[in-house]
């Protein structure tokens, strides 16, 4: 692979299109969580003293080839000149027949951003012709999205095959980072897992069951599990279908002596917005919804974190955008800081919501790695070939 920091490169006049992920979290027009945007900047810092001209092209949300008002990426293009104390031209079309006239207008160590590239239909079918028009636009590629390189889309994958590609140093930084730790992994190893859609993280169970010593399920991905053994969920988010996929995860863990601990209790509401109540697992009523882990799951986990040498977290225990849900996600990240300060404890979290319920927590916190990547991350852990990676090779 080639960095594009490693290389006596000269690229005063090159347009580079720069691959990001600055898919963070927006509410109401305001930018939540900018780890994924700063993370960034050193490569921006850096072709931007090399005179180069700057073309960034990232995706927010899964608009499906359609142009949605709500995940335009104008909000970020500011949030990003106010990091970087620069002005950006914002792009505000589709790509289209003059955006390469556009582009060549730029000067030199100036940034252009481009509109949702997911806007365009051709992105996430990985369409070659769309990636051509792509690579129309600049010189060269670089990638420094590690947490879209699991999708093999136009803009991570395809390129590559029209243009002179390299990655970026985020990118190189995270990949480091992960090498060392899973290259010489410290058993017992314990996952926990939390996150929404258990049907976009089942073959990470059927991968991970192999190697991994415990895996803990949290946040809405147990309440499909506790479905699956027979307790009311009430009005709490499940896949209903999902009943044949449990019962091969838990043969597949008994084959491989994999602990799946799911909660024992929980806080409930009867809205996102209310109160919590304590409730154990057989005493939750049609009309409520599961929104955190309660005291004994804690105390359960904490255990389990005790006994492991390596821990990885992806995804918050509940509900923490609502103070009070973040409770079991805050228990979880204070038990883990202290294991990593004080009993060497290897760390390694990863995910955008995991990032922001630690952000919003204002806990001063110490971890191994902190990815903000989610499914890459999770991928990378399993041993797949990236393809946005791949291409690079
Ligand atoms: C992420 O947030 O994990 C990345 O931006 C990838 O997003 P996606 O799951 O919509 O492809």
């Amino acid at each position: 692979m080639k960095k594009i920091s490693d290389h006596n490169l000269t690229l005063k006049n090159k347009k580079i299109l720069l691959r990001v992920d600055f898919n963070v979290p927006i509410k109401d027009g305001s930018i939540t969580e900018t780890s994924r945007i700063e993370k960034i900047i050193p490569t921006i810092k850096l072709l931007i003293e090399k005179e180069a001209k700057i073309i960034i092209i990232s995706h927010v949300g899964r608009p499906k080839g359609k142009v949605v008002k709500e995940m335009s990426l104008e909000p970020i293009s500011k949030k990003l000149a106010s990091l970087l104390n620069k002005n950006i031209l914002f792009n505000n079309k589709k790509l289209n027949e003059n955006t390469v006239s556009e582009v060549n207008k730029i000067p030199n160590g100036s940034i252009m951003m481009l509109e949702n590239i997911r806007f365009n239909a051709g992105e996430e079918l990985n369409d070659k012709e769309f990636a051509k028009k792509l690579s129309n636009l600049g010189d060269l590629y670089v990638n420094d999205a590690f947490s879209v390189s699991h999708r093999s889309h136009a803009s991570v994958d395809a390129i590559t095959k029209y243009m002179p590609s390299y990655y970026g140093i985020q990118i190189a930084e995270e990949i480091n980072a992960l090498t060392k730790i899973t290259s010489d992994i410290k058993k017992p190893v314990t996952l926990i897992i939390g996150g929404s859609k258990i049907s976009t993280k089942i073959n990470i169970f059927f991968n991970l069951i192999k190697n991994i010593d415990n895996i803990i399920v949290v946040g809405a991905m147990a309440n499909n599990f506790i479905y699956y053994k027979g307790f009311e969920i009430g009005k709490s988010m499940v896949e209903r279908d999902s009943k044949e996929i449990f019962k091969k995860i838990y043969l597949e863990a008994k084959k491989y002596r994999c602990n799946i601990i799911i909660p024992e209790d929980f806080l409930v509401s009867k809205n996102y917005d209310g109160e919590a109540s304590s409730k154990n697992i057989d005493m939750v009523e049609k009309d409520e919804i599961i929104l955190d882990i309660g005291p004994k799951t804690i105390q359960a986990i904490n255990n389990k974190i005790d006994d492991s040498n390596t821990v990885m977290w992806n995804g918050p225990a509940g509900y923490f955008e609502n103070k009070n849900f973040a409770i079991g996600t805050n228990s979880i990240a204070k038990k883990i800081s202290k294991n990593t300060s004080e009993k060497s404890l290897i760390s390694i979290l990863g995910g955008g919501d995991t990032i922001s319920a630690i952000n919003n927590s204002k806990l001063s916190l110490s971890f191994t790695h902190l990815s903000t990547a989610g499914g890459a991350f999770l991928e990378y852990l399993e041993g797949k070939d990236l393809p946005g990676l791949s291409v690079l090779k």
